[in-house]
């Protein structure tokens, strides 16, 4: 996610501007940039890579004047983090600047239109496309910037929240939406633009939520225009804004974490955008490297925490849909064991962050042995994203929250395509269970949302668990991960002490635990192990202990035997653990938040172990 800050008619533009972009940090930066409207007509424009403040750094001995002005945080999606690449982008002669969030799905085939039509690139964004089309719209057909623009919204693909200065108009500034959200701020003799109301809510509480397919007219002495893109008025709704800066940086909700377990049908939907079509699994890491999953002998996993769960899962997935020998490492342990890497065999490092250094570590010992090398990471151009040879990232957006949510169903998700399109590569899933399996994870945003109504129960349920000392989290199969991800988010945010077990384990000691003090959950789906988890629950319920049940929608077998069952909506088996994730990361939230932890920052961890 990017941040987008504006504003027309202000005496000092880019102070507000600056102070903007601090207030949307949390949204994620790797680069930042100002384009700035002086009172001479120029149109300057600064960018740096880094934090807000590096670029205020560079701004320091520079003309920031101007009373118009738009400025950008940007999260990287196309294109590394670096001084080219930040935004504002201008067009080919320099008189439009643009700032943009969101993904242009076509950039590619208009960046070549565009080419051929004698346009030159600086940068490798989807961005600059944009800024180039509006500016070759409007030189080539002598339009207005605003028809320009309309024009050009209209080619593009995919999401937008758009910001538009043109040096040639100095008493406009133009914006416009899809799917990605952007706030104009009506103030007194001043308008703001924001991606949330964080950067104007000190300026003003009339705000304007510009609607997908809005563009917005924001001039220095007419009121604000809303048109649509096929030219319709659009109208002006002006509400009364009513929340803090800190309730706006989380949306509304009390934590990061909550809104993040929230945001996931939306991330999971990024996650996949473009990655299946026609029913098959497009991923440019494999198709740029046929032959080296075609002949991978064998798989190596290393992670660490939450990403060595998914990696657990990633193993079951490649099993069973690639037929590849997989391993999955502890990243510290691999790292001091000497390991026997051949060549022909592929690393895979699975990293939110891309920065923790056991996995970096454990990936670079492993290319050096001859292993090629592929990233599954989050923040783009991070430094385990940059010493792989090739990857494919979870597009989540940032994860603010300490304990990671969105970003490991974003990683399965990633996992379960990567294990299709190699299986797709390989021979070894029919073209049938391909298209059945990419229909379930282009359906998997839709599932989660409606998984995600389990939260009112769940937060009920939740009252009954605060005070218990132990929690034990079982699972089979591709859910024994599951378990251990169930327990690791309830360990790090409640402190309560929890364990995740193959469910079949129990009776080779773990059993002795039960009693009426050690409530389970079994992560119990409708798979080809159900019937077995329904004896462990019966071993479990045998000797006095309480179950929670995550079951698949309509299971009335374990609803009669469990002490609280769970429902979610059933999943093709590979898929479950998306699912299965999403009351156990609300169990461990709200058993959390009652217990009055700091749940976005819990003690003694910290988001990404860049130290060993
Ligand atoms: C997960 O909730 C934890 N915050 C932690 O285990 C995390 O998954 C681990 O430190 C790995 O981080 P990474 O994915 O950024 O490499």
């Amino acid at each position: 996610m990017c941040g987008i800050v504006g504003c027309i008619g202000a005496e000092n533009a880019y102070s507000i501007l600056i102070k903007g972009l601090h207030r949307l940090e949390y949204r994620g930066y790797d680069s930042a940039g100002v384009a700035l409207l002086n009172d001479n007509g120029e149109l300057n424009v600064y960018k740096s890579r880094g934090k807000v403040n590096d670029l205020e750094r560079f701004c320091e001995s520079k003309d920031c004047s101007g009373s118009l002005g738009i400025a950008h945080t940007r999260w990287a999606t196309h294109g590394e983090p670096n001084d080219v690449n930040a935004h504002p982008h201008c067009c080919q002669n320099g008189t439009l600047a643009l700032v943009h969030n969101g993904t242009i799905e076509n950039y590619a085939v208009l960046r070549e239109a565009l080419e051929q039509h004698g346009c030159s690139f600086r940068s490798e964004t989807d961005t600059e496309v944009l800024v180039q089309l509006i500016g070759y719209i409007k030189q080539s057909s002598g339009c207005s910037t605003l028809e320009a623009l309309r024009e050009a919204l209209q080619q593009v693909v995919g999401a937008y929240a758009v910001a538009l200065v043109d040096r040639e108009q100095p008493d406009c500034l133009y914006a416009a939406r899809k799917s990605s959200p952007l706030v104009i701020g009506i103030g007194d003799g001043a308008t703001f633009l924001g991606s949330d109301a964080s950067p104007l809510v000190e300026f003003t509480d009339k705000v304007v939520y510009l609607k997908d397919n809005e563009i917005a007219i924001i001039s220095r002495s007419e009121p604000l225009k809303v048109i649509t893109n096929d030219n319709t008025p659009g109208k002006v709704d002006i509400k009364t804004l009513k929340m803090s800066v800190s309730q706006l940086e989380k949306g509304g909700y009390p934590h990061f974490m909550l809104k993040e377990i929230f945001e996931q049908p939306d991330t999971l939907h990024d996650c996949i955008r473009g990655r299946i079509v026609d029913g098959k699994v497009l991923l440019s890491g494999v198709r740029d490297n046929e032959e080296v999953f075609r002949s991978a002998r064998r798989i190596i996993i290393v992670a660490c925490g939450t990403s060595w769960h998914a990696g657990l899962i990633g193993k079951r997935l490649f099993l069973d849909l690639a037929r590849i020998p997989v391993e999955v490492e502890y990243a510290s342990e691999f790292r001091y064991s000497n390991p026997v890497v051949n060549r022909g065999d592929i690393v895979v490092a699975i990293s939110q962050s891309g920065e923790t250094a056991d996995t970096l570590a454990a990936l670079q010992i492993a290319r050096e042995r001859g292993a090629f090398a592929y990233g599954v990471c989050n923040v783009v151009g991070s430094s385990i994203a940059r010493e792989t040879d090739s990857g494919t990232y979870i597009h989540v957006g940032p994860e603010i929250g300490v304990a990671s949510t969105k970003a490991f169903t974003g990683q399965v998700t990633v996992l379960a395509m990567l294990a299709l399109a190699v299986g797709q590569l390989r021979g070894t899933v029919s073209a049938e269970q391909v298209k059945e399996i990419a229909a379930s994870i282009k359906a998997l945003p839709g599932i989660i949302r409606t998984t995600l109504k389990l939260n009112d129960s769940i937060r009920h349920l939740s009252g009954i668990y605060t005070y218990v000392h132990n929690f034990l989290y079982l699972g089979r199969g591709v859910n024994f991960p599951t378990a251990l991800e169930g327990a690791l988010k309830l360990k790090e945010i409640s402190y309560i002490h929890a364990e995740g077990y193959p469910a079949a384990e129990m009776k080779h000691g773990p059993i002795a635990l039960i009693d009426n003090e050690l409530p389970t959950v079994f992560i119990a789906p409708m798979d080809d192990l159900h019937e077995k988890v329904i004896s462990n629950i019966q071993q479990v319920k045998a000797r006095g202990g309480s179950v929670i049940a995550i079951v698949t929608e309509g299971d009335e077998t374990i609803a009669t035997m469990a002490d609280h069952t769970l429902e979610i909506p059933r999943v093709p088996e590979c898929l479950s653990p998306v699912v299965s994730a999403i009351p156990l990361q609300l169990l461990a939230y709200h058993i959390a938040v009652m217990k009055g932890r700091d749940v976005d920052m819990p003690r003694n961890l910290a988001k990404s172990v860049t130290v060993e």
